[in-house]
């Protein structure tokens, strides 16, 4: 097993103990992934509601009954101490070897922005006030949250994302061949096959994986990508250059785009609609019809819990909004995503909702895409 298969000079170097430690979390997270969390349901059915049933005198019914059904199983309380244990082990295991090898990191980002031979760019808005609810939160448990920046050369906010998520997905590091950007590629294959994109926009890019995969798979394109912290834009940044891709990076809100109306072909959003909240969902995807070009693209690729087949399943998989500092993972479960994009302005007639496979593992993903009608008006 590779902890990180994508070398650059941005990733801290850990040392053989710190890797260990890393391979050790990756293991244990298999453990509880494949073992007991997948048992879960049936814990609910088998123990959880009829003891619920018996202090309650009823059948656990609503969500919350669910919940404090599944409360009741004791190796659901197992699963779920562990799982946040683990959790906030990913944070301990790869924070020792950042903070260890931050000066250099910071000196080589700086290096890599300021190359005369750089391909992107960073526009970073000190006016920019990312929400109080994510600022202040520390989004599935990241230390300092994705709103982190700790001064003018804080590259932390990245670093932790792109070598804690190489743990978290359980030691798959993406380089350039992200595997969510990789589901639209064969998406655009399949249906758009004449499609080919001049100007894309990633919005909710963080480090800039998918990012860098559209950099890659469309050379001849100009690709945008924004997020809310600068600590993690300067790690984008440098990390795009560190893999020869070029990527303009912005500190922007996808809820309000400093970009004109249709100035770009594609607009596509990995895993971010599940951080936003409802109402900057909306306004992110109102945003996204006014910046895409007559005939282009929307795409907002996004975790798949919003097809879990029965209500236990669905109350099951919110276990991120109660013990993983995911604030908006259970109204994002209980979203009307068709019914957003329509009230957005998408016509009925170019949205797509997709249950996808991953490329590269056995997830499934989420999909849902809008083409802006190519008269320009879009009907609600
Ligand atoms: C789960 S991460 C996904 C990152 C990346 N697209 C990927 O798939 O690896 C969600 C990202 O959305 C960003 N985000 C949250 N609210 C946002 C907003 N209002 N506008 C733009 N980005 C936002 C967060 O800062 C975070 O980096």
């Amino acid at each position: 097993m590779r902890v990180r298969d994508v070398q650059h000079p941005m990733l801290p170097q850990a040392t053989e103990e710190e890797l260990s430690r890393q391979r050790a979390v990756v293991s244990l997270r298999k453990l509880l992934n494949a073992r007991v969390r997948s048992q879960n349901v049936r814990r609910f059915h088998e123990e959880g509601a009829a003891a619920f049933a018996e202090r309650n005198s009823r059948q656990p019914q609503s969500p919350d009954d669910i919940q404090a059904a599944l409360f009741e199983s004791m190796g659901y309380r197992m699963w779920s101490a562990a799982n946040r244990s683990a959790q906030e082990m990913i944070w301990m295991s790869v924070g020792e070897p950042i903070f260890r090898d931050r000066d250099r990191m910071q000196a080589a980002a700086r290096a890599l922005a300021e190359a005369p031979d750089r391909k992107g760019s960073l526009h970073l808005d000190p006016d920019y006030d990312p929400s109080p609810e994510i600022a202040g939160t520390d989004v599935h448990l990241q230390p300092g949250g994705y709103g982190r920046d700790d001064g003018p050369d804080d590259i932390v906010a990245g670093a932790f994302y792109e070598t804690g998520g190489n743990v978290f997905s359980f030691g798959q590091g993406a380089g350039k061949g992200d595997s969510k950007a990789g589901v639209i590629f064969r998406l655009l294959d399949e249906e758009f096959p004449d499609f080919v994109p001049g100007r894309i926009l990633d919005l909710g890019c963080s480090a800039g994986a998918a990012s860098c995969a559209y950099a890659d798979r469309y050379p001849e394109a100009e690709v945008h990508a924004l997020d809310i912290g600068a600590g993690m834009l300067r790690y984008a940044h440098a990390r795009a250059e560190a893999l020869g891709v070029a990527v303009h990076f912005h500190q922007m809100d996808a809820a309000d785009l400093r970009f004109p109306e249709a100035s770009f072909d594609l607009i596509v959003s990995h895993n971010m609609l599940h951080e936003i909240g409802a109402e900057k969902r909306r306004r992110a995807m109102a945003e996204a019809l006014r910046v895409v070009r007559p005939g282009g693209l929307v795409i907002f690729q996004d975790v798949d819990t919003r097809f879990a087949p029965t209500e236990v399943h669905r109350v099951e998989k919110n276990w991120d909004t109660a013990f993983n500092g995911e604030i908006f993972w259970q109204v994002y479960n209980e979203a009307d995503l068709v019914a957003d994009m329509r009230a957005a302005g998408f016509a009925e007639t170019g949205l797509r909702e997709h249950n996808v496979s991953a490329v590269s593992n056995i997830n499934r993903w989420y999909v849902i895409s809008g083409r802006k009608p190519v008269d320009g008006t879009p009907t609600a």
